[in-house]
């Protein structure tokens, strides 16, 4: 079944993905597109609406993305955001201009309520908006009419009702942004008149008949880690083409403590071909005196590929290899128009030559959340379902420097410690992730009378529901002393315990 469908398009900043989940949180279904695609794509997409968002550039700068004014004349709605408001009001002849005073961060804002993207959410006639900019539009285009403003921007929200086009200076997308969710509501049920028709259980059908009908009969391979996004990506493809389906699971011996046997037991009865290949001498010896975190993601990323393919061999021709990719991995990897912060493992780190016809990421359009509550409606155990996330190259990305076997095993011992303290708190299901670093410091300690020189252990703890930004957890500090305690005790050369004071960003949740 057709969805009903509203685009947003990518102008270049951080956070766009975060817009269609928002607009997916309305029920309806988004996808973001560059703001380069070609009119007549568009077209063809049949979009109920149009979201530009927003993006590092100013308009005026020829250089900048610019988009052409025939996207105005396709009679469908348009929110422009941010960067998005002055495309629109420079493209129609508006006028863009430095801000003689740049907003950064929660600002009070005045809102018109005759607005429909305003009315009915119960929005206050002065609210907090969202707001980071140095340009502002400072004339609007014929036939628009202001409909918020703040101190410093005359036209922190604008519109042309009659052609159902939006402005909002501000973003709408970020939580910080008093009811921006309903002015997103408001935009994609009131003015582009979207029913709410995208549903898991319908992703979950679509996709299965996608699959079915791609793979035909043929043979589909899947890396399976056992955690949620390849567990869940195993659910759909063993639903889709059952025992088709092999799954192996490549255990390059940077799992945490026990997790190898863990993920053992938990597929080796499902029913599905499951194979668990003992890889960690091969990845580590790839990975001797490697310490830069870059070239650690890519050797590992090319090992798994080359193990796939030793693998595969040896079942017969393969011609689908499926990944856990979910949206998240996509941008920050850079490809889409935001910048490059690592290279995720699976998706930068993919080698030019891959000897299987194709590679399936059923995932790709999801974010965390929706991996969830699509697990959940494919019936997979809560206790995959609600795991927390662990990156593809594993421990080898949380030892700082060259890794050991040493070193891994004394954080494998200092992160089951962490978790264990964690979950005796009763804290496991309010923080989303948690783990212990070894950074590659050491510094001078006393234990017993005697003078010890050994590591550092760092712990990182973050809240998050998208994974894109994050605080660190609250860990009470008597959760912290019985941890720290217990790490330098009961785990040799460790005598000290830091905890991660950071948000994301402007630091990422990994240390590497
Ligand atoms: P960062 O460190 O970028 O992490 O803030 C965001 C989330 O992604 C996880 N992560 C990965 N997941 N492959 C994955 O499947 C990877 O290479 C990878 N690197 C980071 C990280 O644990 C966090 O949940």
């Amino acid at each position: 079944m057709a969805h009903q469908l509203v685009i947003v398009l990518d102008f270049g900043g951080q956070y766009n993905q975060l817009i269609a989940r928002r607009v997916r949180e309305c029920g309806v279904y988004c996808e973001v597109k560059s703001y380069q695609t070609p009119i007549e794509e568009i077209k063809k997409l049949n979009p109920k609406g149009i979201i530009f968002t927003g993006g590092p550039n100013s308009v005026y700068e020829e250089t900048s993305p610019h988009i052409t004014k025939e996207i105005f004349e396709l009679n469908i709605p348009i929110l422009g955001i941010c960067y998005g408001a002055q495309v629109i009001a420079y493209t129609l002849g508006g006028t863009v201009s430095p801000c003689d005073t740049s907003e950064y961060g929660k600002t009070d804002t005045h809102y018109d309520n005759s607005s429909i993207l305003f009315g009915g959410i119960n929005l206050p006639e002065t609210a907090s908006s969202w707001m980071s900019h140095t340009n502002y539009v400072s004339k609007l285009p014929d036939g628009f009419r202001r409909t918020a403003y703040t101190t410093n921007c005359p036209f922190a929200a604008f519109e042309n009702a009659e052609k159902k086009f939006y402005a909002v200076q501000f973003h709408p997308e970020v939580n910080h942004t008093f009811a921006g969710q309903g002015m997103i509501d408001s935009f994609v049920k009131n003015v582009c008149g979207c029913v709410g028709d995208w549903t898991m259980a319908g992703y979950a059908k679509t996709a299965i008949e996608e699959i079915r009908a791609k793979v035909g009969d043929g043979k589909v391979l899947l890396a399976l880690s056992g955690g949620v996004d390849s567990s869940v990506a195993a659910a759909l493809l063993a639903k889709a083409v059952g025992n088709q389906l092999t799954c192996i699971f490549v255990d390059h011996g940077f799992m945490r403590k026990n997790e190898g046997d863990e993920v053992e037991q938990a597929f080796k009865n499902s029913g599905m071909n499951f194979i668990r290949v003992n890889a960690k001498k091969q990845f580590m010896a790839k990975l001797q005196g490697v310490s830069d975190p870059e070239t650690k993601r890519k050797i590992i990323g090319e090992e798994f590929i080359r193990v796939f393919e030793q693998e595969s061999k040896k079942i017969g021709k393969v011609d689908y290899l499926v990944q856990g990719t979910i949206y998240p991995d996509v941008i920050e990897s850079g490809l889409g128009d935001a910048a490059v912060i690592k290279s995720h493992h699976n998706v930068g780190g993919l080698p030019d030559y891959v000897d299987f016809k194709e590679i399936i990421e059923p995932l790709r359009m999801l974010f965390k959340d929706e991996v969830r509550k699509l697990g959940t409606e494919l019936g997979l155990s809560p206790v995959l379902v609600w795991r927390q996330p662990f990156p593809g190259p594993g421990l080898a990305i949380r030892i700082i420097g060259d890794i050991t076997d040493e070193k891994l095993a004394i954080l494998q011992d200092a992160d089951f410690i962490f978790r264990q303290e964690i979950a005796e708190a009763g804290l496991d299901s309010d923080i989303n992730q948690y783990f212990a670093v070894l950074t590659n410091m050491r510094s001078v300690g006393v234990m017993g009378d005697c003078r010890t020189y050994d590591y550092t252990v760092a712990l990182r703890a973050v809240t998050t529901s998208d994974f894109m930004t994050a605080d660190f957890a609250k860990i009470p500090y008597d959760v912290l002393a019985i941890v720290a305690n217990r790490i330098v005790n009961e785990v040799k050369n460790v005598n000290r315990i830091v905890y991660d004071v950071t948000t994301k960003p402007p630091a990422t949740i990994e240390w590497e």
